[in-house]
This record gives structure tokens, C-alpha cells and sequence, in this order.
């Protein structure tokens, strides 16, 4: 959760309040480095530079086949979650351009801001609360900072640099064409409260919520995905009853971190950070972050989404700046109040790479032969997993395409599934581990005989002959809520 007044840094050890949740507490157990994920996702097409062929730009990255899936994947299971099975939360989309007044009022025109330092000799930019914490251990210790860049120690007086997009809205560029690119999701569901509220017939306490693109001209992206300076968001603002929001703000933090681990992330690699009170948003009363420990070393334990409880500030300030009304009338109370909003506010891409982290093992394994190698294999829970089923046919002799073709036209109707029928068996068995997908289903000679499939499990290995008419409802039981 980023502050108004020196955002936190990515990887804060010492001096914070910080808490593992789970009842067998231990060392985080993530080992992979980041190079060596950004290297699969290269070489299998799940996320890759944008327009490479012109360079790329910063920091900036497209989602191939198997990507696009893991991602929207990451995200139906966050909407499942808090819209899809509650009765008190219901979603919205907001359009990503706005208008000035909204940003003005919510305070990110004057607040949205990082503190950004030059140095005299380079010239290179960096955050310097990032420097601070990096090169002297976080906190408001005193002492010279070096320029990464160039190891000089020239960098000049931190200043404000507002992270916020401004495009032109029409054709003429004047003052009052100017739109901006939303830095978060959050204002959408402040500003459209009364209209929500009141067609969904919603009583507090209950959630809005909404996914999608967020921008902010960040002064150092960087570690992949994991800072970028376009990306995406899940966000929901739960509208409860003053004097019940600390309860329900324990409530969210603990329903964020089961939604993680449930979803497969190692407990371990998990924890809670209670924000300190001069690094709190202008907005928030109170706030959490849920961290995940990303192993490599510029990253360690970083934030994956933020839980504040951002009081009445919203709903007042936009009353006040748009002078409409947006209280809510309890009418059993006969009373008119501003709701108070707890915020679980989580990025989609973060997440996806923290899902690829923790899913990410190195096994030894023997292969066809019984020899043992070592296989890649990202052990994602089914549900993210972006195909659940992959068909392969033996060999590449049409006598099997029928058969491999009605299996796949079985299983392609429910999931995700590829058809793949180049290489050896072994090779394909390789790469549908690499990119995690559960169930390979292999179709051979002996398919054509007594019209069964070898059903191949990812993590055991293990292998089940299965009946072509049965193989829907095997792989149903196997594969709950995909
Ligand atoms: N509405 C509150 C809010 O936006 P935030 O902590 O600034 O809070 C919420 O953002 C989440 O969005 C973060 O925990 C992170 O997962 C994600 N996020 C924020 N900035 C990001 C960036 N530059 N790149 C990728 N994800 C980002």
C-alpha cells in the first residue's frame, strides 16, 4: 500500500511489525531466482518484453498465450472469491480515463507523489526512500547516499514527483481537455457509491469491486512484472458502519491471506506488515500489507496487496468537491452516515508472479527409461494452471488423429486444453510440466482397440488408463472448481 509521505519500500527486514500467519511457522522456502522465471516466460511465451522487435520499452511487458490465460486465471479466482460466492459484494468497472475534479478530491493530485533524486554526475533518477532503505536500513537515519548508477555520492535534495498519467481528451489541447489515467481502481467505487448502493440494494456492510488497468508513471519499475508502470489492479471497497470497521478490517486481512494460501502459495512464504504510522496513506487509519517473500536479492519480502482502512475520507471528499450527497441512510436507525471503507487493494500482475514463484520446482524424476533427470515443473494449483488438460497423441500417424481429435473436442468444450502432437511423448510430458498443466492425456494404438486414454498426473507422474467416455467425469473430480 503505497503512502502519501514516502511510499514503503519494496524490502524492509529490520525494526517493522511483521507476522507470519499459519500454525507451522518456519523459514520462507522459495529458492528460484528472479532471472530464472523471467527466463521461462520468455522461452515458453507466457510474458515477454513489448514490441521487441523495436527494442522493447522499459519495463514494459506483453502476456502470450499461456500468460493471457495465468493471468485472467489469477483474476476470475479473485472475482469468484469476493463477488461470485458472497452476497455482499457486488462489481463494477469503471472507465480508466477521468476527470481532473475526481483525482483533486480523492488528494492523489497533491498526495500521489515519490520523493526522486538526480544525481550531479549521471544524471540517473531513483526514489530516494528505496536508496535510504537499501543503503541505510530503511527508517529516518542520517548519512550520505551513493548513486547506484555511477557509486558517486552527488545525488541533490529529494523532490515530489507525482506519479500520475495526463493525456488530452478531443482534439484541441487545452486545460480543460486534460483527462488522467487512473493510478488505482479504488475512486471508481467511491464515486459511483450512491448509484450502486441503491440499484443493488445493498445495506452496509457490503463491497464494491472491480479488476483492471492501473497507471502510474512509477520513477523506478523494475523486477519484471513486479513494479511496472502499467498494470493491474483488484480492488474492493467494503462500506461498513462506523465503529464495526476494525473488526471488519481484521476480518479482510485474515480472508486475503487464506485466499493466497488457498490458492496454493506456501504459508510460509507469506506474512502480514502492519504499516507504521509515518508511512500511512493520507486516507488511512490503519493499514496491513500481505507480503510475499520473492527470494531474489533485490526483491526479498515485498508487498502483494495492501488492507487499509480508509475511515470516511473518500466518501466526504468527493461530497464535498462534487456537492452531491453520499451518505447512506440506515433506515431501521433513521440515520444518515458516511459509511467507513475497509480496502483489500491487490495488483493481479504482482500476484501472478508471486503464483509463479511459489508454484516453481526443480524434482528429480526418471524418464522413460528409468534414468533419473531433472524436470521443471510449475506445480500451480489447477485453477491458475493455463491449460488444464493437454492431449497428445503418440505419434503423429493419422490412423490416431480421430481418436486424439474427439478427445480433444471432449475436453475442449469445459477447460482450457492444447493439442499437441509434435516430439516425443517424453519431451511433451516436459513441457506441459514446465508450463504446469495438470493432466496430459496420451492417446495411443491401443486407443483405437479398446477406446481408453492414459491419463498422466503433473505432480505424482503416476498413470491411469481411462475409458474416453469416462474421461470427462475423471478429470471433473480431479480438477474442482476449474
Ligand atoms: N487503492 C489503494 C492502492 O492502490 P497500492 O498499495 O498503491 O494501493 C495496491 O496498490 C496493489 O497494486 C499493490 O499491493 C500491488 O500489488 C499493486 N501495484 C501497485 N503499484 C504497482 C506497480 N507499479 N506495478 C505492479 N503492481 C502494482
Amino acid at each position: 500500500m503505497r503512502g502519501s509521505r514516502g511510499a514503503p519500500t519494496p524490502h524492509r527486514h529490520g525494526g517493522v511489525r511483521c507476522q507470519t500467519i499459519g500454525s507451522t511457522v518456519s523459514e520462507p522456502t522459495v529458492t528460484v531466482e528472479l532471472k530464472t522465471i523471467v527466463e521461462l516466460c520468455k522461452t515458453r511465451g507466457i510474458i515477454f518484453p513489448t514490441a521487441e522487435i523495436y527494442g522493447g520499452v522499459r519495463s514494459t511487458w506483453d502476456y502470450g498465450p499461456l500468460g493471457v490465460e495465468l493471468k485472467e486465471n489469477v483474476k476470475r479466482q479473485w472475482w469468484r472469491t469476493m463477488v461470485q460466492l458472497r452476497d455482499d459484494v457486488v462489481g463494477m468497472e469503471q472507465a480508466i480515463l477521468g476527470p481532473t475534479e475526481v483525482w483533486q478530491a480523492s488528494g492523489h493530485l497533491a498526495n500521489f507523489s515519490d520523493p526522486l533524486v538526480e544525481c550531479a554526475s549521471c544524471h540517473q533518477r531513483f526514489r530516494e526512500d528505496h536508496l535510504r532503505e537499501t543503503q541505510l536500513g530503511g527508517e529516518r537515519v542520517e548519512g550520505t547516499l551513493t548513486c547506484p548508477a555511477c557509486g558517486k555520492q552527488e545525488l541533490g535534495d529529494p523532490k515530489n514527483f507525482n506519479l500520475m498519467f495526463k493525456t488530452n481528451m478531443g482534439p484541441i489541447e487545452s486545460s480543460g481537455s486534460t483527462v488522467w489515467m487512473r493510478p488505482e481502481t479504488a475512486q471508481g467505487m467511491f464515486v459511483n457509491f450512491p448509484i450502486v448502493q441503491r440499484t443493488s440494494r445493498k445495506k452496509p456492510p457490503f463491497g464494491i469491486a472491480q479488476m483492471g488497468k492501473s497507471f502510474r508513471n512509477e520513477i523506478t519499475p523494475g523486477n519484471f512484472v513486479f513494479r511496472t508502470r502499467e498494470f493491474e489492479q483488484m480492488e474492493m471497497e467494503y462500506f461498513v458502519e462506523p465503529g464495526t470497521d476494525e473488526d471488519w478490517h481484521q476480518y479482510w486481512i485474515d480472508a486475503r491471506m487464506d485466499w493466497y494460501a488457498d490458492l496454493g502459495i506456501r504459508r510460509e512464504n507469506l506474512r502480514i506488515r502492519e504499516h507504521e504510522d509515518d508511512e500511512l496513506s493520507h486516507y488511512a487509519k490503519r493499514t496491513v500489507d500481505v507480503e510475499y517473500y520473492f527470494p531474489d536479492a533485490s526483491m526479498g519480502w515485498s508487498e502483494l496487496e495492501g488492507l487499509a482502512n480508509r475511515t470516511d475520507f473518500d466518501l466526504k471528499a468527493h461530497q464535498e468537491a462534487s456537492g452531491q450527497d453520499l451518505t447512506y441512510f440506515d433506515q431501521v436507525a433513521g440515520e444518515r452516515y458516511h459509511p467507513y471503507v475497509i480496502e483489500p487493494a491487490a495488483g493481479a500482475t504482482r500476484a501472478t508472479l508471486a503464483f509463479l514463484f511459489d508454484a516453481y520446482r526443480v524434482e528429480e524424476a526418471p524418464d522413460a527409461k528409468g534414468e533419473m533427470q531433472s524436470r521443471t515443473v510449475l506445480k500451480l494449483d489447477p485453477r491458475l494452471s493455463p491449460y488444464k488438460v493437454a492431449v497428445l497423441p503418440l505419434s503423429k500417424k493419422d490412423t490416431l488423429t480421430p481418436a486424439a481429435k474427439e478427445v480433444f473436442d471432449i475436453v475442449k468444450q469445459r477447460w482450457m486444453c492444447e493439442y499437441d502432437e509434435t516430439q516425443s511423448i517424453g519431451r511433451r510430458y516436459r513441457r506441459q510440466d514446465e508450463i504446469g498443466t495438470p493432466y496430459c492425456v496420451t492417446v495411443d494404438f491401443d486407443s483405437l482397440e479398446d477406446r481408453a486414454v492414459t491419463v498422466r498426473d503433473r505432480d505424482t507422474m503416476s498413470q491411469d488408463r481411462v475409458a474416453i467416455d469416462r474421461l470427462e467425469s475423471y478429470l471433473i473430480e480431479r480438477l474442482p472448481g476449474c
